[in-house]
């Protein structure tokens, strides 16, 4: 596997495949990567002749008061896994590659009416943070599919949309939440868990999947299921974010909607997670 830093030398790696007509799959990242990056890698494998992975912690889509300084970068490790999981090519660039203007840069993309709500609500500037980056990589790499996990529910939905009303030429692949054995999906921040949240943590899965089970049986006030749910886990040492049933498309969910997801975000001492847990009524 090649390591790229630079815009140029990306560009320059890619160009004979491009001229050889191989198709080009990407997987952008911001590194400290687990089984859940993996299998997008590999799933990436499996379905182009090159795999372009990014690990690049982007600055601005954390706020002022999160945890970009303490982020996670492991880049050695990092490299070790992808090289073994098929990746041809990892682009790894600096913060003023990517910024070449600094931070606050003049130009930004931002998508309205699906990033207001749920992690939006309490995380001003992310949505807009994730789709400026994701719009320069795809610049960058100009990849013919890009692969992105169904865990970042909201995320897959912003990118979904940006790439269609940007007109990039791209296929958006979406790919399944990868869990631990004991359900609690897998992410960079379970690191910051201690020894007694990781065992707490599994909790918030067994709370979708117990509300799954409730709407599945017929229940549909969906304001008194998830107010119950979100009382358990504050009782249980979350403090709930937000807890909320949804249409797939992220509008407000309603009785006779069939095609729902449950979504969930709760810090957990100084580590916030969140999962969901999408599902057809039949
Ligand atoms: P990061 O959190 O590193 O995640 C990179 C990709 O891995 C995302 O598409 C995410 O949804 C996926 N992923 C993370 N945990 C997963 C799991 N347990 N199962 C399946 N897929 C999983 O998401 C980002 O980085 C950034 O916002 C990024 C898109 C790279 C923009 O900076």
């Amino acid at each position: 596997m090649k390591t790229e830093t630079t815009q140029s030398g990306l560009r320059g790696a890619l160009r004979a495949a491009r001229k050889a007509g191989k198709s080009i799959a990407f997987v952008p990242t911001m590194g400290n990567l687990h089984s859940g990056h993996i299998t997008l890698v590999r799933e990436a494998a499996r379905r182009a002749d090159i795999v372009v992975a990014s690990i690049f912690v982007n600055p601005t889509q954390f706020g002022a008061n999160e945890d970009f300084d303490k982020y996670p970068r492991t880049l050695a490790a990092d490299s070790a896994l992808l090289a073994d999981a098929q990746c041809d090519l990892l682009f790894a660039p600096e913060a003023r590659e990517m910024y070449p203007d600094g931070r606050a840069q003049a130009t930004a993309v931002s998508v309205s009416g699906i990033t207001e709500m749920l992690c939006g609500a309490s995380r001003t500037g992310h949505f807009s943070g994730v789709a400026t980056v994701v719009s320069k990589l795809f610049n960058i790499v100009q990849p013919d599919m890009a692969l992105f996990g169904e865990k970042d529910y909201q995320q897959l939905a912003v990118i979904r949309r940006l790439t269609r009303e940007l007109c990039f030429p791209i296929d958006i692949v979406g790919v399944p939440t990868v869990r631990a054995d004991d359900g609690l999906a897998l992410s960079s921040r379970n690191g910051f868990l201690s020894a007694a949240e990781r065992q707490q943590a599994p909790l918030l899965y067994q709370t979708l999947s117990n509300l799954r089970s409730a709407i599945e049986s017929g229940q549909r006030d969906y304001s008194m299921l998830t107010q119950a749910a979100i009382a358990h886990l504050g009782k249980c040492g979350f403090v709930p974010d937000y807890l909320e049933v949804r249409r797939q498309d992220l509008a407000l969910a309603g009785a006779d909607d069939r095609e729902l997801v449950i979504l969930v975000a709760a810090r957990l001492g100084t580590t916030r997670l969140i999962d969901n847990l999408a599902f057809v009524l039949s």
